[in-house]
C-alpha cells in the first residue's frame, strides 16, 4: 500500500515466496477461481501443495463469505503446473487496485505465461438461465480506474486471446460469448445502470476481471475469461437479487463448470 514501494518487486517477492512453499520453481498457467469455479481446482489434476493466501506477501484475507483464501500448486496430467488462486481481491473492498492485480503480478512473476479468470456474473441476455458459463470476449471497464501507473500506453486487442477462445470453443462448441462489464459494486446495478451497460455493448455484468485483465496483458500473459451467469442482472429478471442465491447458483453449476474448465486447461 506504499505509494513508494514497487508493486512488481512485491510480486516478484511473492512468487520466490511461493516457489519455497510450493517446491515448484516455474508455474506454466494460473488461474483465477471466482464464484462457482472453486472445485475446478480438484479435477485439474494433483495437488502439490496448498498455502494460505495470507503466508504470501501482499495477499489479505478475502472479505467474503463463500470466496476461499488459499494458493494451489497442481501438477496437471502433462506435467505443466498450474497455479489456483483462490484469493481474489476485489476492488470494492476499497485497497486500491495494486492489491486487486497483486496475484496476476504474481503468476507472472511465478513464470505463468496463461492467465485464466473466471468470476460469478449477472446476465443481461435473457436466454442465459442462471448456471450458464459464458466466454469472455472482451470488457468493459466501469471502474474508472487502471492497474496500470505512468505512462504505460498498452494495446488492448484480443485482450481475451483469440487463440485460446477457440480453444474453448473446440472444447464446447455451443460455449456463448460476450462482453464483460466491469462495475466497482459492491452493490448490484440498478436496472437503469444494466440497460445503460446493454445499450453500450456489454453482455455480463460483474465486479472483477477487467483491471485483473489488464495487468496480465501488461506482464505479457495471454488471457482467457469465463463467467458462470449467477442469476439475470437487475431489470432483466423480474425477482430481486440476492447474495445468498448468487452463491447458491454458483455451488449448483459447480460441477458442470468444473469439468468444462478442467477439459479447456488440458488444451491451452
Ligand atoms: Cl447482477 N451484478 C454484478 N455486478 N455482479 C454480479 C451480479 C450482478 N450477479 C452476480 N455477480
Amino acid at each position: 500500500d506504499d505509494p513508494a514501494a514497487d508493486p512488481f518487486a512485491i510480486a516478484k517477492e511473492a512468487a520466490a515466496q511461493l516457489a519455497a512453499a510450493t517446491g515448484v520453481v516455474k508455474h506454466d498457467i494460473a488461474l483465477t477461481l471466482g464464484s462457482g469455479w472453486a472445485k475446478a481446482a480438484d479435477l485439474l489434476g494433483e495437488t502439490v501443495a496448498t498455502v494460505p493466501a495470507t503466508d504470501i506477501v501482499g495477499f489479505s484475507q478475502p472479505a467474503v463469505v463463500g470466496h476461499v483464501g488459499t494458493i494451489r500448486s497442481i501438477r496437471l496430467p502433462d506435467g505443466r503446473h498450474a497455479l489456483v488462486l483462490g484469493a481474489r481481491t476485489h476492488y470494492y473492498e476499497g485497497h486500491g487496485v495494486r492489491r486487486v492485480v497483486h496475484s496476476v503480478r504474481t503468476a507472472a512473476a511465478a513464470g505463468a505465461s496463461v492467465m485464466v479468470l473466471t468470476n460469478g456474473a449477472g446476465g443481461i441476455k435473457e436466454h442465459w438461465t442462471p448456471g450458464t458459463p459464458v466466454l469472455i470476449s472482451d470488457h468493459i471497464n466501469l471502474t474508472a480506474n487502471s492497474p496500470l501507473e505512468g505512462a504505460t500506453f498498452i494495446d488492448l486487442t484480443d485482450l481475451y486471446s483469440r487463440r485460446l477462445r477457440d480453444i474453448a470453443r473446440s472444447v464446447q462448441p455451443d460455449l456463448d460469448e460476450g462482453v464483460y462489464t466491469q462495475f466497482r459494486g459492491p452493490h448490484y446495478e440498478t436496472p437503469a445502470e444494466v440497460q445503460m451497460a446493454k445499450a453500450i455493448g456489454g453482455h455480463i455484468v460483474g465486479m472483477s476481471t477487467a483491471l485483473e485483465a489488464i495487468a496480465a496483458r501488461e506482464a505479457g500473459m495471454e488471457v482467457l475469461g469465463f463467467s458462470l451467469i449467477t442469476n439475470l442482472a437487475a431489470g432483466i429478471s423480474p425477482d430481486a437479487l440476492s447474495h445468498a442465491e448468487v452463491l447458491q447458483a454458483g455451488k449448483d453449476a459447480e460441477p458442470v463448470i468444473s469439468d468444462l474448465l478442467a477439459r479447456v486447461v488440458a488444451e491451452l
